[in-house]
């Protein structure tokens, strides 16, 4: 019998032992010699139906770092046969006649879950509108590994939209494979985090609070995980001027912060982080976006069984 396809379309496929191995091959990819080249000969077909700076230009960075090469479509929703109708599903039966994974971005929540039933190629769930975004939890959480040297026993702070913001909600479910950790959702009254994330965490035994004092909080936690507010996804430009401008991290944040604690944002962000920010040791965004590679180019190898 065939291998089942090895698809990456939500956080809760992952188990434990999993991750640890993608932290492993993540750190072989950091030390990497551009000589390796084992996805030579394998193409990435990247199909982003949503704007991208990140996630797309990391995929294609990490394919061709591994000796592969990628065919894209940055803005799928205007530029692909999508504008004639075509749905996702015979998008990507036709890609994979061109390539041998596809990483798609999609407007809908559940399309990253319809392109993998009808792909007999890896599918990579770059998001899928408010739903999830699994390879930026992985990365994400690879940093704290990264930055601080553990994943169990932390209190992590997650802050802004935490309603519309995919990254929050597939981060928190990254934390059911841990232990002894709190979470804090710090959000605005209109964004608090969804229901279904609750559910799952309460059934992982996994502790959260919610707090809306940001000041108090930041004192006690390890990680603070801002979060842009999402006016994309409102439905009423009222209920966004009711969301945007509540939490801010600038200096004087930062001066609650403890020495050893780290602020997270999956970028990109509009007034949330302070520039003056950026030059403080423990503002690790944009060292979380460059590990952003090297996950995915674990992501990449291991979805296509090749060692790295
Ligand atoms: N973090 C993230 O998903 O960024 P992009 O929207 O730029 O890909």
């Amino acid at each position: 019998m065939a291998d089942a396809v090895r698809h990456v379309v939500e956080v809760n496929q992952f188990d434990r032992a999993r991750v640890e191995a993608l932290f492993a091959a993540a750190d072989r990819a950091r030390a990497l010699p551009r000589s390796a080249q084992p996805l030579a000969g394998y193409i990435l077909a990247t199909i982003f139906y949503e704007p991208s700076t990140r996630t797309r230009l990391s995929f294609e960075s990490a394919m061709q770092r591994l000796g592969g090469s990628v065919i894209s479509t940055e803005n799928a929703r205007e530029f692909s046969s999508a504008i004639k109708g075509e749905t996702v599903e015979d998008t990507v039966r036709i890609v994979s006649g061109y390539a041998d994974a596809i990483v798609i971005r999609h407007h809908e929540q559940g399309a990253a879950h319809r392109a993998a039933s009808a792909s007999p190629v890896p599918i990579l769930n770059a998001g899928d509108g408010p739903g999830e975004h699994p390879t930026q939890a992985l990365l994400d959480l690879y940093t704290i590994h990264h930055e601080l040297g553990r994943i169990d026993n932390l209190k992590v702070a997650l802050v802004g939209d935490l309603r519309y913001g995919r990254t929050a909600r597939s981060l928190a479910r990254m934390f059911r494979l841990t232990t002894g950790s709190e979470l804090i959702f710090v959000s605005p009254t209109v964004v608090p985090m969804g229901a279904d994330v609750r559910a799952e965490l309460d059934a992982a035994g996994v502790r959260y609070r919610d707090e809306p004092n940001l000041a108090a909080v930041l004192p006690e936690v390890d990680v603070v995980y801002q979060t842009r507010v999402q006016q994309e996804r409102f439905t009423t430009p009222e209920e966004y001027e009711r969301a945007r401008g509540v939490y801010v991290i600038d200096r004087a944040a930062m001066d609650l912060l403890g020495p050893k604690g780290i602020v997270l944002h999956p970028l990109p962000r509009v007034d949330e982080i302070t520039v003056e920010v950026d030059d403080d040791p423990r503002a690790a965004y944009f060292r979380q976006a460059r590990n952003g590679v090297y996950m995915r180019m674990a992501l990449l190898c291991d979805v296509l069984n090749q060692s790295i």
